[in-house]
This record gives C-alpha cells, sequence and structure tokens, in this order.
C-alpha cells in the first residue's frame, strides 16, 4: 500500500480546525439556557458524611441547586438490592450512601447561572465527618494485599528457577502513582431532551460504552442516549469509563431541568479520573554463563481502592517477552483509602516492564554483556507462554535499526566513565511488548455524485490521528485524494466501534473502512460493467445511472487466524543522556524508538504517536510522582507547578522508526497497533542510560536528581 502519492503521509486531516480553534471539544457546546456545576469535594480520606451544611451556598448570587447525598434523586442503576448494605465492588457509586472512601470524594454539587457563581458557592459548603483512621501507603500495607481474582500466583517451569543460575539478581523496582493528565480537562454537557431521553457531549473514549454504561445507571434503553464526542484533547486510559463527574452533571441537569455543564479542575483530574497505580516490584532473574536465561521471578503489589479490585496486570510481560522455561509470577493488590486506579497508557505492561527491562540491564552487567546481546541471546521465535507461533514478529530488525541510528557503537559498556563537555554520558536500550489486538466494527462508506466520499463510524478520536488514519486507508483503496474524503466519527448514532483503547483502533476501524471502501470500489465496478476500471470515476459512474449516490456498510471482523498466532506489537528505545556529575540533573541528549506493528497506514500520525509515547515515558523516568500526605490522605501536588510533566525544552530530537513489514494475519492491511509500544520500555531505557552514564541504579521512579546524589541512601533503601 503506498501513502496516497506522498511519502511521508497524511497531515491530519482535522489539524486546521484543531489549530484555529473550530474543533469544538465537549465543553466548548452551548445548548440554550445551559447552567454549570461544579462539585465540592470531602477534606477527609475515610469516614462517615454526617451533615452537609448548603444553606449559604444556596443563598449565594446565582445558585440553582445544591445536591447532596441527603437530597439527590435515586439513581436507578445504584440502587442497592433488598437485604444488600454494600454493592458489589467496582467502579465509585455517586452519592449512593453517606461513606466516605478517599480524599476529594463529592459531597455536593452546585449548580449555578454561571461557572464563577457555581464555584464560589461552592467554596461556601460545610462538611461534617465521622472521621476513620484511613490508610493511603502502599508499603505500610503489604500485609493486607491479595491477589486479584484469586489468581495472583502462576508458574511456568520449575518455581522460582532463577536462584539455581550461575549469574543472578535479585532487585526491587517501585513506580509511584502516575496521573492520566491530558491536556483537556474531562468535561460534560448532559441535556435532558424528554424524562427519559439524554443527550450528552462528553470526553470519552467510546461513544457506544458511555451509552451502554448511563443506559445502565440511569435504567433508560440504549436508543434514548445520544452521546456526542467528536474531539477529545487526549485521554490515555482516563475516558475509558464513566466517572462520578458524569452522572453528577447528568443528575443536576434533571434537578433544575436544564442542561448542565460540568467541566473538572486540573486538581479533580488527580483524584475523579484514575491514574497508574503506584507498585512495588521485585524481580529474580538468573542466567547461564553463556547469557541463557535459567528463570525469571517477578513479583507485584500495587494499589487499589477500597471499593473496586483494579488488577493492571504489570507481571505478565515477564511470561511473554523472552524465551525461558521457567517463570513465576505473583502478582496482588492492597486495598486502600483512595479512589480507584484505572488503565493509563501501556498500562500493565508499562509498570511491568519498567521492572523486568532494567533488571535485564543489570543481569548484562554481571555479565560484562550487550544489553542487546543478551536480549538477542533470549530472543523468542515462539510465544513461550502460549506456544502458538507470533503472526508476526521483527523485532530483531527493529534492534538493528535502532542500534544503527544512535551510534549504539559509541557505547561504552564500562558506566560511569564517559565525560562529555563535562557531563557524564551513557546509552540505555529497552524492549516493548503490547498484544496486537483486533476487535469487530461498522463502517458506512457512501459516495455521492460530486465525487465526495464520507465515512461514517462511531469510534472516538483521542488524538492520534483516527480520522486521518480512517481518510489515508479510503484515499489508499478508492483511488481519490483525501481532500474528497469526509470522515464523521465521535457519535453514538454512527455504526459500532469499540473504545478507543488497547491500541486496537487502526487494526479494527482502519480494516472496516479497508473493507468498506473495497466493497464499495466493486459495487461501481460492477456498475460500470465489463469487469470495470481499477480507477473508476465514481461521479461519472453515478451520472451515468443517474444516481445521487452509492453507499455500503460493512461490519468487519478478524478471522481465525486470533486463535492460531500470538499477535503482538513490538518497540525498542535507544536514549542517550548527559548527566552532571554535581548536580544530577539528567539531560535527555537523544532518543531513537523503533516499533515493529506491521504496515504504517498513516505515516505521519504513526510518527507522532511514537514522539508522544516516548515523552511521556521521559516523563515516567524522570519526572511524575503523585505525592500522598498520608496525615490527611490528599495529594498534595495536584497541579502543573508541583506535578511535573516534559515540556519543550525537556525533550530532544526523537527519531521514530518503523520496520513496516506487513503483519500477514492480523488484518488485511497488516497493521498492528503502536499507541502503547511507543511508551512501554521508554522508562527503563531511560533509567539505563541513567546507569551506564553513572554506575548508580535508581530503581525507585521517577529518577530525580536528589535520588541521583544521595545514590548511597537509594541502594540501602532498595534491597
Ligand atoms: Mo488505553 S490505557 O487502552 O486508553
Amino acid at each position: 500500500m503506498k501513502s496516497n502519492n506522498n511519502p511521508k503521509g497524511l497531515s491530519r486531516v482535522d489539524g486546521r480546525r484543531k489549530v484555529t480553534g473550530t474543533a469544538w471539544y465537549s465543553a466548548d457546546y452551548k445548548p440554550a439556557g445551559m447552567v454549570y456545576a461544579v462539585l465540592a469535594g470531602s477534606t477527609i480520606a475515610k469516614g462517615t458524611l454526617l451533615s452537609v451544611d448548603t444553606k449559604a451556598a444556596e443563598q449565594a448570587p446565582g445558585v440553582l441547586a445544591v445536591i447532596t447525598h441527603f437530597n439527590c434523586p435515586a439513581i436507578p442503576g445504584y440502587q442497592l438490592e433488598a437485604g444488600k448494605k454494600e454493592p458489589e465492588k467496582g467502579t465509585y457509586k455517586f452519592f449512593y450512601n453517606n461513606r466516605i472512601l478517599f480524599y476529594g470524594q463529592p459531597v455536593a454539587v452546585v449548580v449555578a447561572n454561571s461557572f464563577e457563581r457555581a464555584l464560589y458557592a461552592s467554596s461556601l459548603i460545610k462538611a461534617t465527618y465521622k472521621a476513620g483512621e484511613h490508610q493511603t501507603s502502599l508499603r505500610d500495607n503489604f500485609g493486607k494485599a491479595f491477589p486479584p481474582n484469586g489468581t495472583g500466583l502462576t508458574t511456568r517451569g520449575t518455581d522460582d528457577a532463577w536462584k539455581t543460575a550461575a549469574y543472578k539478581i535479585e532487585q526491587e523496582y517501585v513506580i509511584p502513582s502516575e496521573v492520566h493528565n491530558p491536556m483537556e480537562l474531562h468535561g460534560i454537557i448532559a441535556q435532558w431532551d424528554a424524562p427519559d431521553k439524554l443527550t450528552v457531549w462528553d470526553k470519552t473514549q467510546g461513544v457506544k460504552d458511555t451509552q451502554d454504561e448511563l443506559a445502565g445507571i440511569f435504567k433508560l434503553p440504549k436508543e434514548n442516549i445520544q452521546v456526542n464526542s467528536e474531539f477529545v484533547g487526549g485521554a490515555f486510559g482516563s475516558a475509558l469509563q464513566v466517572w462520578q463527574h458524569e452522572v453528577a452533571a447528568i443528575i443536576a441537569a434533571k434537578v433544575v431541568k436544564k442542561p448542565v455543564k460540568l467541566v473538572l479542575a486540573r486538581d479533580d483530574m488527580f483524584t475523579s479520573v484514575g491514574y497508574r497505580p503506584h507498585t512495588w516490584q521485585k524481580i529474580g532473574i538468573g542466567a547461564d554463563e553463556n547469557g541463557k536465561l535459567v528463570g525469571i521471578t517477578h513479583e507485584a503489589i500495587g494499589q487499589t481502592s477500597t471499593y473496586e479490585d483494579f488488577d493492571e496486570g504489570p507481571v505478565g510481560v515477564s511470561r511473554s517477552m523472552y524465551a525461558c522455561s521457567n517463570v513465576t509470577t505473583r502478582y496482588k493488590i492492597a486495598a486502600l483509602d483512595v479512589g480507584s486506579p484505572t488503565w493509563m497508557r501501556g498500562p500493565g505492561e508499562a509498570t511491568g516492564t519498567f521492572a523486568l527491562e532494567s533488571a535485564l540491564d543489570e543481569l548484562s552487567y554481571l555479565l560484562h554483556t550487550d544489553p542487546i546481546d543478551l536480549r538477542i541471546k533470549n530472543y523468542a521465535e515462539t510465544d513461550p507462554e502460549s506456544g502458538k507461533p507470533f503472526s508476526s514478529k521483527f523485532l530483531k530488525d527493529a534492534y538493528q535499526m535502532g542500534a544503527d541510528h544512535i551510534g549504539w557503537h559509541e557505547r561504552n559498556q564500562q558506566p560511569g566513565a564517559t565525560i562529555q563537555d563535562g557531563w557524564l554520558t551513557g546509552y540505555g536500550v529497552s524492549g516493548g511488548i503490547f498484544g496486537a489486538y483486533r476487535d469487530h466494527a461498522s463502517v458506512k462508506a457512501v459516495m455521492s455524485s460530486d465525487g465526495k466520499l464520507t465515512l461514517s463510524c462511531s469510534v472516538s478520536d483521542i488524538g492520534p490521528g483516527t480520522s486521518t488514519m480512517m481518510a489515508s486507508v479510503a484515499a489508499e483503496v478508492m483511488g481519490i485524494p483525501a481532500q474528497n474524503i469526509i470522515v464523521k466519527l465521535g457519535d453514538s448514532s454512527l455504526p459500532y466501534a469499540p473504545q478507543q483503547g488497547g491500541s486496537s483502533i487502526t487494526a479494527t476501524v482502519g480494516s472496516a473502512v479497508n473493507d468498506a471502501c473495497a466493497n464499495l470500489k466493486e459495487k461501481f465496478q460492477q456498475l460500470a460493467g465489463n469487469g470495470g476500471s481499477d480507477h473508476p470515476d465514481y461521479a461519472q459512474i453515478l451520472k451515468d445511472h443517474k444516481l445521487l449516490q452509492l453507499d455500503t456498510a460493512i461490519e468487519s471482523k478478524g478471522g481465525p487466524e486470533g486463535d492460531k498466532y500470538a499477535m503482538y506489537s513490538w518497540s525498542v528505545h535507544f536514549v542517550k543522556v548527559k548527566v552532571h556529575p554535581t548536580t544530577g540533573v539528567v539531560k535527555m541528549d537523544r532518543v531513537v524508538c523503533v516499533a515493529d506493528c506491521g504496515h504504517i497506514v498513516s505515516p505521519k500520525t504513526a510518527r507522532s504517536q511514537i514522539i508522544g509515547g516516548a515523552i511521556m515515558g521521559i516523563g515516567m523516568a524522570l519526572m511524575e510522582d503523585t505525592v500522598i500526605d498520608h496525615r490527611y490522605g490528599k495529594i498534595v501536588n495536584n497541579n502543573f507547578a508541583d506535578y511535573h510533566v516534559p515540556v519543550n525544552a525537556d525533550i530532544p530530537q526523537i527519531e521514530a522508526l518503523f520496520v513496516n513489514k506487513p503483519d500477514p494475519y492480523i488484518n488485511s492491511m497488516g497493521a498492528k497497533g503502536m499507541g502503547e509500544i511507543a511508551l512501554i520500555g521508554m522508562a527503563a531505557a531511560v533509567s539505563n542510560a541513567v546507569y551506564n552514564a553513572t554506575g548508580k541504579r535508581v530503581r525507585e521512579l521517577p529518577v530525580t536528581p536528589d535520588k541521583l546524589l544521595q545514590s548511597d541512601l537509594v541502594e540501602a533503601h532498595s534491597s
């Protein structure tokens, strides 16, 4: 497949709208009569809500309603079955009882005729509590941890076989909680069109899923709920489920009988829409004298909330990444008095890979082996976990491409021994793995007599460039310029698509576009007769047959190959860092990321996707750290002044390379996912490079200067 006459691929089809402010995000709409809601949060982490004094707020200017647990209309889907005191474990249920489960949990929703008035009135809310003794420290609660779903422990081969190896290391690795923090705040506008009909403009990664969830929460027929989410300014997993603020806005709209807009403030984004869970891990890994892995044991304990058993699955990577007969994994979660974690880009694989790929790096120094050689020695030619052949795997090509581009031969295996311009300099590498998924989706394709093709699919585009990908695929199949293609998405009345998650959308919706366009083209060729031209003149054919348009709607799904093959995407990240010897400041010098994710359908947006993931990985490695003051159970750095993410000045040139060899089985385009592998492994590559530069190993992210300067303390703390 060519890329529509442009070797670099199509520019974002919605790029002009995004940069000129004419792309409307959920909170940009203004239905007639719209009013504003603001949440007031609890100031304790655990206990019982005794009362909420709403009087002052109610009397404040412009206030239309103050809703609390005590006056909230019943939410049909949250009612407990007779005789039950507690709801089933799961996502937080808004205002269903008087229990406080985490700091910042809403205790009131204030609705007013302006945002400022709602915000002011929310400051007048006074709640009283009977506080309980909260637990918000993961380390203090290791003893309470339990295996999620009872499936925490599994062994392939011999238990803890690494202990018998000639060369072995055992180390602990810790990641803090990290918050998605997309640029666009989570927001919703809720409008009741009738007592049983609802329209929402909502930030979501899947309008159909949101429609389903809202149907369950409000006990409405699905078709009575319209969900719009045409533009989404990033989400990374935070918009994969309906959260409490969405329910709050919908209830508020019911109470005031007007459309209600509720946008979370940045500090709410730290407590109300999930995060990557703070996780402790321990790896035992051993190899024989030739560097062949003898065994891996990967343990993890992650935090969850008291009301949901969130299972991030961080240890799975150690079961599939390398050829190793003996792998033991143990995973537990500890329930704390915090809001629930959720999926965050790369989810468990990103967490687990930091530990595994750091440990492998440590092993390479013990063996005096180049870390790439060590990986190639243990290259898995078939999936070690399922025994199935891979549908495609070109990771060796990726190692080679990346090593060539970054100049890996210049790396000094001796750590802490290279100084350039007064900075300690080092190189690091890490691999990444993520399942390549293909779900089912439907696309409608309509060719009209003016030669314009309209593609419709309900899928959300949270930023990777889904509409551009769809236009690229269609332009290729139809043989028409992308300017003649209109993409409609992010609307629950359009044909089915799954959530934009799990790096599956190009493989899923791209395939549906591919199939719909192939089918439509064939219809034209049949209409034209004589077998038809390879390049039909669609407008002429419609004119010849006195037709205004021709359309097709296709459902597309994976075949039996999905069961026969193990399908994965792979990445490898190469990093060069400079570390200042007296201040411990880490400067990213170069980054080369190589993705093996099949055929690249949309080169420009693919490149951006990889660069974005690498930047997020740099944040994970060097900056991001959610800090709880355990005296109060409160997140104290809940803002962008104190919670650091990379800015332009932190980011070097990042080269994104693609093996670009099609997968023969996942779909007819040969395209696999890349959103998660862009991040997975990046943090380990950075910290491995820091070790190579300094000889100091920081095993607790983020790698901040204080830890490098006090590395003796860090060593003592981690072992
Ligand atoms: Mo992703 S964590 O599947 O949005």
